[in-house]
């Protein structure tokens, strides 16, 4: 068992290989099925969150398409890996010259993070997309369709992938868990849906790491493999500045930041989620939640996030002693 946890990624060995295996997205899943069972695929937009099936089922149009020979006719990039437009076109061009193999018509080209693009680089690549619409199919997919220009939206079909289902990703891992022998308790699988918030790769990914670390899947080898706080942990440091104890709740927030090597990201987020939880008069719901926000961009935008995480408990404080 332990030796097998080495050979082979969970992810890939369960990656779905046909459109009907795709957990949820059933939307999504029945307009490809009759693209595929009309042989006529357009170029294709996917937007969603990181493991959620956008890959999988661009791979599995490719499959179900050009069958054994689907490799040679698709080429994956990833436009913010290479450097730059330039060389995805040099790419592109390079793929979309030879004929397709087999009796097909087109091959498909997948640009992942095509929201990593610049403008320019998108116009680039809409020229790129007319040069070879009689021998290739493009599926770009992103994470935030809003940094996909106007004139690539209106030449592909659209697609929004959501996050995946809690029921979903739980029989996903209780059916990976059964198959690898692995026993996950309830609480542990209830930190696994907590941890991985809807991306399926990484709630399979966490259960594969935690179980070459204990024989079964508990919440707290969750946690520390997550390099997550418990939710209690952040929980408490919350409740205690908003009940005023803020010397409290900033040595013991420090604690678990440093202990854990939680990034401020991290912080916020299990935050915000411990907020919704704590059933709080309208009024201050709304004031922290607006705070959250707020912390949440200025960490993004590349503030110290240490500062800001302690500048976010003392604004809680203050909402906590407002009457
Ligand atoms: N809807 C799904 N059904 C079944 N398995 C899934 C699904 N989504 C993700 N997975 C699992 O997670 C792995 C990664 O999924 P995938 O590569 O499709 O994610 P993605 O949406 O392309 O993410 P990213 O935005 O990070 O590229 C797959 O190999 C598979 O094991
Ligand atoms: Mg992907």
């Amino acid at each position: 068992m332990a030796e097998e946890l080495f050979e082979q990624v969970w992810t890939e060995k369960y990656r779905p290989q046909l459109l009907n295996d795709v957990v949820g997205q059933t939307e999504i899943v029945s307009r490809l099925q009759s693209f595929v069972e009309n042989k006529t695929l357009q170029n294709l937009l996917f937007a969603g969150p990181a493991g959620t099936g956008k890959t999988t089922c661009a791979i599995a149009i490719a499959r179900e398409l050009f069958g054994d020979n689907w490799r040679g006719n698709f080429l994956e990039l990833n436009a913010s890996d290479e450097r730059g437009i330039d060389v995805v076109r040099v790419k592109v061009k390079d793929f979309a010259r030879t004929r397709p193999i087999g009796n097909v018509p087109y091959k498909i080209i997948y640009l992942d993070e095509s929201d990593a693009l610049t403008r320019e680089a998108q116009q680039a690549l809409r020229r790129t997309m007319e040069d070879y619409t009689a021998t290739c199919r493009f599926i770009l997919a992103c994470n935030y369709n809003s940094k996909i220009i106007d004139p690539i939206k209106s030449r592909c079909a659209f697609f929004r992938f959501l996050p995946v289902a809690q029921e979903d990703v739980k029989a996903r891992l209780q059916m990976i868990g059964e198959k690898e022998s692995v026993a996950i308790s309830d609480d542990g699988m209830e930190a696994l849906l907590e941890v991985s918030g809807g991306d399926l790769r990484q709630a399979i990914n966490l259960l594969q790491a935690t179980a070459s670390t204990v024989k079964q899947i508990n919440a707290e080898a969750v946690y520390k493999v997550a390099a997550k706080a418990r939710p209690q942990d952040i929980e408490e440091c919350v409740q205690k500045a908003f009940d005023g104890k803020f010397e409290e709740a900033r040595s013991q927030l420090d604690g678990v930041m440093i202990k854990q090597g939680l990034s401020g990201e991290d912080v916020v987020r299990q935050m915000h989620q411990c907020v919704l939880k704590m059933e709080l008069p309208q009024e201050k719901l709304v004031t922290l939640l607006d705070k959250i926000g707020e912390y949440n961009f200025r960490i993004i935008e590349g503030a110290d996030a240490r500062i800001q995480v302690v500048a976010l408990l003392a604004q809680i404080y203050a909402i906590g002693k407002e009457k």
